[in-house]
This record gives C-alpha cells, sequence and structure tokens, in this order.
C-alpha cells in the first residue's frame, strides 16, 4: 500500500540527521512513534486526545496533552519536530509551525497528503477528499483541504534564517470508485441528503466513472534552522 511506502520514506528522511530526540506533534496513536523507536534515545508525543495520550504512556511513550499552536516545552528541546499526517488537522498552521521551529534545534520534519491536481484522476480524488471533509467540519472536526509546498512552506517564506526542501510523490494506484461512493452515500445519509452536497456528491460520481479515481500522493517537507 502506498501508505507504507511514503512512511517509511518520511522514517529515512526523518533519521537521516541523526536526531537524539524527537517530539511528534500530533502523534495521535503512534503510528509514526513506532517507526522509529529504538533509533532515538527520546521521543516525545504530544496530541490534544486525552485517549490518545494515555495509549502512548501505556505503551511506554513519553506523552503529553497539548496543541500544535501552544507547545509546553522551552526553545531548542527536540533536535526534531515532525508532523505526520497531522498539517491539515491544525487550526492554525503558520503558528503552529513557528511554534515547532521554536522548540526544535535542528528544524521539522513534514509528511502530509498531497494530490497532483494537473492529472484528471487525482483532481477527483482531491475533490472527493474536500466534499467529505466538508461534511467531517459539520461534526466539529479540524479537517482542511490538503496544502501544496507552497502553503506548506509560506509561514517561512520570508525567514532568512531557516533552508527548506520538499519532495511529492505519488504512486499511480487506482480506488475503486463504487466503494468510494458507497462510502459517500452513508455521509449523505448523516446530513439528511443535503440539497447542495446531493448535488455535488452527484457531480462527483459523474467525474469517477469519466476520469477515475487513484490514491493520494504524499508531501514530505524538511526545514533546517541555519546555525
Ligand atoms: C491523522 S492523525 C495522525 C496521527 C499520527 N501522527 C500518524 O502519523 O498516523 C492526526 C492527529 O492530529 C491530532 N491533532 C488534531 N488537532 C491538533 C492540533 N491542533 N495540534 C496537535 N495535534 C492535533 C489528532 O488528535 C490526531 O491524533
Amino acid at each position: 500500500m502506498s501508505d507504507d511506502i511514503y512512511r517509511g520514506e518520511f522514517r529515512e528522511r526523518v533519521l537521516s540527521g541523526r536526531p537524539r530526540s524527537i517530539l511528534e506533534v500530533g502523534a495521535g496513536n503512534g503510528t509514526f512513534l513506532r517507526t522509529v523507536k529504538g533509533d532515538v534515545g527520546r521521543l516525545t508525543a504530544l496530541d490534544p486526545s486525552a485517549e490518545h495520550v494515555a495509549q502512548l504512556q501505556l505503551e511506554g511513550f513519553e506523552a503529553v496533552e497539548g496543541s500544535a499552536e501552544r507547545l509546553p516545552f522551552p526553545d531548542g528541546e527536540f533536535d526534531v519536530v515532525v508532523f505526520s499526517y497531522t498539517p491539515h488537522h491544525v487550526t492554525d498552521w503558520a503558528e503552529a509551525l513557528h511554534e515547532a521551529l521554536r522548540v526544535s534545534r535542528n528544524g521539522v520534519e513534514i509528511l502530509d497528503v498531497w494530490y497532483d491536481d494537473t492529472i484528471a484522476d487525482q483532481r477527483t480524488s482531491h475533490a472527493f477528499d474536500r466534499w467529505m471533509k466538508t461534511i467531517h467540519r459539520r461534526d466539529g472536526m479540524v479537517h482542511n483541504d490538503t496544502m501544496p509546498p507552497g502553503a506548506m512552506l509560506a509561514p517561512v517564506l520570508a525567514w532568512r534564517d531557516v533552508t527548506y526542501d520538499y519532495v511529492c510523490r505519488r504512486f499511480a494506484t487506482a480506488v475503486n470508485v463504487d466503494e468510494t461512493m458507497q462510502h459517500c452515500r452513508e455521509l449523505l445519509a448523516k446530513v439528511q441528503n443535503d440539497a447542495t452536497l446531493t448535488r455535488e456528491y452527484e457531480d462527483l460520481i459523474a467525474a469517477g466513472r469519466r476520469d477515475g479515481m487513484t490514491e493520494e500522493g504524499a508531501i514530505m517537507v524538511t526545514i533546517e534552522k541555519r546555525h
């Protein structure tokens, strides 16, 4: 599955600088942390969910409750700060990135979902993703659109004391359009077949039948502090 490939490549990027300490912001159930366990001296998790934090502590991780926009750590506390599939969940990305750079000694590593909008089947998948997130937001969830490199890097573009690089990856794995639509129908039922969402859904079905759909790609960004 492409998610495993992206996570494997991201692990290599994070470990290439041989960090001795990592803070993961938005650690969730620990999927990223488990990929680097044993390779890094100090692993710290932060997440707003008390449930996730308790579960990570049970697994032996140092874990604290908190939010990306206000990190409860002093300046330069960790070699590297990681965001793994978290940026599109954060309310204020600029604030989150500034905070991550503040508490890191060397910089920040980011992995998130990315779609290649120059390709028809990716545009369809991206449109489905946006549509589903509209419904998730109605339930109060922070679930923003994916960020292309420019949006991901916008908060630091004016900074002279950081350098960055990024890669966008994508494997052309087809998605089963019928299964996706079934999932969308279930979501529509939950919002009582809202007229606007129903119309958009019908347009999406037409696009899915015409152009097909493919799995999401990934963006990996490294932002390094100049010393
Ligand atoms: C898709 S999960 C990613 C989990 C994990 N990092 C991984 O690689 O699978 C997103 C996580 O971001 C967390 N999150 C949501 N809003 C956040 C915020 N403002 N600050 C930090 N984490 C947040 C959620 O609680 C959730 O655990």
